[in-house]
């Protein structure tokens, strides 16, 4: 298996993963969970959408619920880019692999490129998007697991090599891997902008491209456990899937993962390891090694390895 050379100075600049646009069909119950048991902040909202972001944020949204009808589905997720410029740039680097670019408009988000990576993830990246008053420090308002910011997307797909090459000309560093126990099939990689060990995880699975979740961090592990029981008073209990525990594998946090009134998955997690420097090594893991990890508690129910959320077609 060789891991992507490191592209230092990409063509263009992605800063981070930014927010995620998913489609739900009963806003109302969607509110409910999101603000009222999670603890997310309302950024703007209207009968068909609701705009929410975490108490550290200050961009005006991280998760965008559209209610439509039929089954739920992403929409897209989102990247940032760091200037206008690089956003151009970006559109001639997906022109020029032949996959869909074009410029939208979305609310709240200066110009917008909508693109579709070789996994067939669909993804909306722009430069600039409308802020809002940090709540770091509005303490009246935190709530259940305070979640504070968005951290990642992982995404399912059979394409996992395909893609690796892809993100590393990007300039996405491999933080950690995954490949079988003779070293040659890829499972999952662990790519990152933003300094931590990951803004994007893809692992391989046949059918996909889909979302399998996203994360937000929470301020310290009591808020896992405490959403847990906050989830579990308010009639969610059932939502709670897997943990809360530790990742003894890729990214080593404490998590919990749920699912919303829709089937959407959450991970919920305590704070990530830094990782800059270009002479860091990717952590190299095995299956093998991933089973022998020691760890405490029950291991996640199948439907947390095989469940997960389709990309809209449209
Ligand atoms: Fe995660």
């Amino acid at each position: 298996m060789i891991v992507p050379a490191i592209v230092a100075k990409p063509d263009f600049i992605v800063t981070r993963a930014s927010h995620a646009v998913l489609t739900v069909r009963d806003l109302k119950a969607s509110r409910a969970f999101y603000v009222d048991v999670l603890g997310l902040v309302v950024s703007d909202e209207d009968r068909d959408v609701i705009y929410l972001r975490g108490l550290e944020e200050a961009c005006h949204h991280s998760l965008v619920l559209k209610e439509m009808a039929g089954a739920p589905s992403c929409e897209r997720v989102g990247f940032r880019v760091l200037t206008e410029e690089d956003l151009d740039l970006a559109k001639a680097y997906f022109e020029k692999a032949g996959l869909p670019a074009e410029f939208v408009r979305v609310p709240f988000q200066e110009r917008t490129l909508h693109v579709t990576d070789p996994a067939g993830t669909r993804i909306e990246i722009c430069a600039t998007m409308a802020t809002r008053e940090r709540q770091i420090i509005q303490f009246r308002k935190f709530k259940s697991a305070c979640p504070m910011r968005l951290d990642h997307f992982q995404v399912l797909t059979p394409f996992v090599g395909k893609v690796w090459g892809f993100y590393a000309e990007m300039g996405f560093r491999t933080s950690e891997y995954v490949t079988e126990a003779d070293g040659e099939m890829v499972r999952a990689i662990f790519l990152q902008r933003k300094g931590n060990p990951h803004d994007l995880v893809f692992v391989k699975n046949e059918n996909g491209p889909r979302l399998h979740h996203v994360a937000f961090t929470v301020p310290e592990t009591y808020h896992l456990l405490h959403f847990c029981d906050f989830a579990a008073n308010s009639g969610f209990g059932a939502n709670i899937e897997f943990g809360p525990q530790r990742h003894y594998s890729p990214g080593y946090a404490q998590f919990v993962y749920c699912r919303d009134p829709d089937g959407h998955r959450l991970e919920l997690f305590t704070n990530h390891y830094q990782t800059m420097d270009l002479e860091e090594p990717p952590a190299r893991w095995t299956t093998e090694m991933l089973k022998s990890m020691p760890g405490y508690g029950i291991p996640p129910p199948d439907k947390w390895r095989s469940e997960a959320m389709p990309f809209s077609k449209i």
